[in-house]
């Protein structure tokens, strides 16, 4: 599939825009400094907070998971069994708790962290992947 070309000048912290590349859905989420902060904060809740299992490019290798920490791209397919998770930005903590938002795959109960990073204790095996992408100017991301 051909690249796809994102402009995310519009984007304001928590809002997602959704995309479709090869087939999958991307998300891009504008993090506020607050889930930031709060990613840092439950590394012992998560299966593989340093995300070992090689699912994302090297570049994404760190906590926030990304190239710039403010913006999150992922694919938004559940790696359990291919459902795609519900984004709650704010209502996340009546399913985990003490985390205020992340994703919520509705099919069995998986849950996500704002990092894409799966909660021990539900069935998703792994992270959510992180696809290869780079930033051609402030505003503009190429996906593939
Ligand atoms: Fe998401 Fe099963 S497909 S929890």
């Amino acid at each position: 599939g051909a690249p796809v070309e994102v402009n995310i000048s519009k984007l304001a912290d928590g809002q997602m825009i959704r995309v479709e590349w090869r087939g999958k859905p991307v998300w891009i989420v504008r993090r506020s400094k607050a889930v930031l902060d709060q990613l840092t904060t439950h590394n012992d809740q998560l299966r593989d907070p340093i995300s070992a299992e090689p699912q994302q490019p090297a570049y994404a290798q760190n906590p926030y998971r990304s190239l710039k920490p403010e913006i999150f791209l992922a694919v938004g397919i559940c790696t359990h069994l291919g459902c795609s998770p519900t984004y709650l930005p704010n209502s996340f903590n009546e399913q985990v708790n003490g985390v205020a938002a992340g994703f919520f795959c509705p099919c069995h109960g998986s849950t996500f962290d704002m990092a894409g990073r799966v909660f021990a204790g539900v069935p998703a095996p792994l992270n959510l992947v992180i696809p290869p992408h780079q930033f051609l100017d402030d505003n503009t991301i190429l996906i593939g």
